[in-house]
């Protein structure tokens, strides 16, 4: 069942963790009520389309950009999620569905697991043009879905729910090491494209700044993907990262996390998490960031 979204999103509490605190909505699907947007959000929904492509031709991965357009995403109006409907269903099975904003872990997981995206139905204000901390319409839609319609990708995803779903019956533990990856891939991922790295994460595509910083500036380290070594490594929320993980392909990223983890999760219990920052003897380390701008504090 849905029901129709109030003018405000419902947020049910403010979780303390060890990621800080963390909102966590309302639970249900939501209509994405279109007529209710107004011109302003449909205004900040141009701009920072406008920007983002401007920014990632040449820059995000080549699939990312034909996929979306493939889905009929245009800048002069926030897409309907019944129309992008019609176009990703018969391509992978996936849909989306509106929700009020980042939902509980094992909600988050089923709805992946049943190919279901949770798209945030409520736009940043424009004075949140250039940062927001939480996910918002644009980054779930401008950011997560036009992968979605590559079938590697879209596997991938629903695969990762699955996962999800059975990372948390194992524990906290078992569901960090699997953030980390969701992390460091869906969120903060570069790829390998002909010879030279691109954008794939969502979390970077659908930022001006981290866009042009992720490749160009000489701070982050860029290391090529390790499954377990991502596993263990802690992140930041509220900076530009300082380490990239680059894939080779989707295909890589599909088979390295084919295997059953249960063990894994065992092996990385007696091993210590790695800093954001550290880049190990072992790594393949395209680039050894300067560190310049880091924080030293404040990775979870
Ligand atoms: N293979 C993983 C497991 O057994 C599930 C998974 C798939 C996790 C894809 C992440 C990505 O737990
Ligand atoms: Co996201």
């Amino acid at each position: 069942m849905s029901t129709p979204n109030p003018a405000q999103p419902r947020r049910l509490e403010n979780l303390h963790t060890d990621k800080g605190k963390v909102p966590v909505y309302a639970t249900g699907v939501v209509d994405q009520d279109w007529a209710g947007y107004t011109a302003e959000d449909h205004a900040t929904w141009a701009t920072l389309f406008e920007r983002q492509r401007k920014l990632l031709v040449g820059r995000a991965s080549a699939e990312f950009l034909r996929a979306q357009d493939a889905m009929g995403m245009t800048p002069d109006r926030i897409p309907r999620y019944t129309d992008l409907n019609a176009v990703l269903e018969p391509a992978t099975g996936w849909r989306l569905i509106g929700v009020e904003g980042l939902l509980p872990e094992l909600d988050f997981f089923e709805h992946l697991a049943n190919r279901r995206f949770p798209v945030t139905w409520w736009i940043r204000r424009p004075d949140q043009i250039d940062y927001i901390e939480e996910p918002d319409l644009f980054h779930d839609l401008f950011g997560h879905v036009p992968l979605l319609m590559n079938p590697v990708f879209a596997d991938y995803m629903a695969a990762y729910g699955r996962g999800g779903v059975k990372a948390h019956a194992i524990g906290a533990d078992a569901l960090q090491n699997l953030t980390r990856l969701y992390w460091y891939t869906v969120e903060f991922g570069l790829i390998r494209e002909a010879g030279e790295l691109r954008i794939y994460g969502s979390g970077i595509v659908s930022s001006s700044g981290e866009s042009v910083h992720s490749l160009e500036s000489p701070a982050p380290n860029r290391i090529g993907f390790d499954l377990e070594r991502i596993m263990r490594t802690r992140y930041r929320i509220d900076t530009y990262q300082k380490t990239y993980f680059v894939i080779d392909s989707f295909e890589q990223l599909m088979a390295a996390t084919e295997p059953d983890f249960t063990p894994i999760y065992a092996r990385l219990a007696e091993q210590d998490s790695i800093p954001a920052g550290t880049v190990l003897d072992t790594d393949h380390a395209y680039q050894r960031g300067t560190g310049e701008g880091w924080s030293t504090e404040g990775d979870v």
